[in-house]
C-alpha cells in the first residue's frame, strides 16, 4: 500500500491519477489532496477517496468546502501555507505534483524537503528552479519520477544504461493544434481553435503551450535538470502521431525509443508504482493498424517559443523563471481574449529582453524573478491588448 498526496487533484493529471487509485484500491491510499478553487469536484473526491487533509489555494473556496463537508472527517486548509502543509504531511510516501504553473513550486519543494518521493507532472517548477530542486532531492535521498510522457519515455530509455554513454536525448513533439497553419492564419486563431489538441486531452494552459511549442521549450529545460544532460545534447523532433514518446541515442549510435498510445495513465502509473508496471487494461498499440509514423524538424519561424526555452537555459540563472512567468501571463491573456495568439511569443521575448538574471541560489530568487516577470508581462499585455 503506497500512501499518496495529490497536488492538483481536480485537474487533468489529478483526475487521471485518481482513476488509477480507483482501479487499484489495494495499492494506494490517498492521504491528502489540493486544488485551486474547484470546491464542487474536490468535495466529490473527498467523499470517495476519504483523505485526512485537503487544501484549496483560494480561501473563499476553502470556506465553501468546509461548509459542504461539515459531515466528513477531513481537515480543510487554505492558501499557500495550506498547500505546503498537505504536501509535507507525515504519513505520505509519494506526492503527485500536478498543479498547473509556477504555483506548484513552493508546495513541490516542500514535499521534497520533507523527504517525500515526487511524481512530477508540474513542469514549471523544474523550469523555474530545476537545479535547486534536484540538489535538494539528492541531498535528502528523494526520487523525482517524471510524469510528462516525454520525460517518462526518456527515463525508461535510460534504464540499465550509463548516462556517460548518452549522445542525445530526443524529445518528440506533436506540434499541437495549429501545426498545419501558416503564419498569417496563426495571427487570427481563436482560443477555441488553439484548444483542439489532436492527440491529448489536457488542461487549457498546457494545450495552448503545445500549440505555441512553448511546452517543448519548457520540456527542454525540464529534461536538462531531470536527467542532468547539457542542453546542446537535447533535441526536439516533431512527430504528429504522439506514438513515440521520446528517444535516447547512445554513443554506439543505437537509439532506444518508448512507444504507446497517448494515454497519460501509463506514465502516471509508472511514476506512482516504479519499478512495477500496473495491469492498466488499456487498449494496446497496434502498429500494423497505424501503418506509418511521420517525423519532421520543428519550425522555429512559425513557432519561436521552442528556441526561447533553449535561450533561457543558455543565459541561465533566473531567465527560465522569467520566461515561464511571462508565458503564464501571455497564455492567460490569450485565453481571455485579451491578445492574439501570435503576441504570446512577443510578450515572452520582450520580458526576457528586459530581465536581468541572477543565480537561483534560493527559492526566493526564482520567486522574485517570477513576480517581476509577471508584472512586466502584464504591462506588455495591456499595451498590446486588441
Ligand atoms: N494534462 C496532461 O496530460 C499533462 C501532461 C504532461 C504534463 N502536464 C503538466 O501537469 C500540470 C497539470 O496540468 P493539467 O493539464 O492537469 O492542468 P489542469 O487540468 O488545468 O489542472 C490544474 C490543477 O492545478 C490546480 N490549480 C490551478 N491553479 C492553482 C493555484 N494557483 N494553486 C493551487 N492549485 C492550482 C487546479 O485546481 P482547480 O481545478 O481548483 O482550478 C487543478 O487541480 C501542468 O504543469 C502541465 O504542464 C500535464
Amino acid at each position: 500500500m503506497k500512501t499518496l498526496v495529490i497536488l492538483g487533484s481536480t485537474g487533468s493529471i489529478g483526475t487521471n491519477t485518481l482513476d488509477i487509485v480507483n482501479r487499484f484500491p489495494e495499492a494506494f491510499r490517498v492521504i491528502g489532496m489540493t486544488a485551486g478553487s474547484n470546491d464542487e469536484l474536490i468535495e466529490e473526491q473527498i467523499r470517495h477517496f476519504k483523505p485526512r487533509v485537503v487544501a484549496l489555494s483560494n480561501a473563499a473556496a476553502a470556506k465553501r468546502l468546509r461548509h459542504r463537508c461539515g459531515d466528513v472527517p477531513v481537515e480543510i486548509l487554505s492558501g499557500q501555507e495550506g498547500l505546503v502543509q498537505v504536501a509535507s504531511v507525515s504519513e505520505a510516501e509519494l506526492v503527485v505534483s500536478a498543479i498547473v504553473g509556477g504555483a506548484g513550486l513552493v508546495p513541490t519543494l516542500a514535499a521534497i524537503r520533507s523527504g517525500k518521493h515526487v511524481a512530477l507532472a508540474n513542469k514549471e517548477p523544474m523550469v523555474m528552479a530545476g537545479q535547486l530542486m534536484q540538489s535538494e532531492a539528492r541531498r535528502l535521498g528523494v526520487r523525482i519520477f517524471p510524469v510528462d510522457s516525454e520525460h517518462s519515455a526518456i527515463f525508461q530509455c535510460l534504464e540499465g544504461h550509463r548516462v556517460e554513454d548518452v549522445r542525445r536525448l530526443i524529445l518528440t513533439a506533436s506540434g499541437g493544434a495549429l501545426w498545419p497553419l501558416t503564419k498569417e492564419q496563426l495571427h487570427d486563431v481563436t482560443p477555441e481553435r488553439a484548444l483542439q489538441h489532436p492527440n491529448w486531452k489536457m488542461g487549457s494552459k498546457i494545450t495552448i503551450d503545445s500549440a505555441t511549442l512553448m511546452n517543448k521549450g519548457l520540456e527542454v529545460v525540464e529534461a536538462r535538470w531531470l536527467f542532468d544532460i547539457p542542453d546542446p545534447q537535447i533535441e526536439v523532433l516533431v512527430h504528429r502521431e504522439s506514438i513515440i514518446h521520446s528517444l535516447v541515442e547512445y554513443e554506439d549510435r543505437s537509439m532506444i525509443a518508448q512507444l504507446g498510445l497517448p494515454d497519460m495513465r501509463t506514465p502516471i502509473s509508472y511514476a506512482m508504482r516504479y519499478p512495477e508496471r500496473l495491469p492498466l487494461n488499456l487498449p494496446s498499440l497496434n502498429l500494423a493498424d497505424i501503418g506509418l509514423l511521420s517525423f519532421c524538424k520543428p519550425d522555429h519561424d512559425r513557432f519561436p517559443c521552442l528556441n526561447l526555452g533553449y535561450e533561457s537555459l543558455r543565459i541561465g540563472g533566473t531567465m527560465p523563471a522569467a520566461m515561464n512567468a511571462a508565458n503564464e501571463i501571455a497564455v492567460d491573456a490569450f485565453l481571455n481574449g485579451g491578445i492574439r495568439f501570435t503576441a504570446i511569443p512577443d510578450i515572452i521575448r520582450s520580458t526576457m529582453d528586459a530581465h536581468h538574471p541572477v543565480e537561483v541560489d534560493t527559492v526566493e530568487s526564482a520567486l522574485e524573478a517570477d513576480r517581476w516577470a509577471r508584472e512586466k508581462a502584464e504591462s506588455l499585455v495591456l499595451s498590446l491588448a486588441h
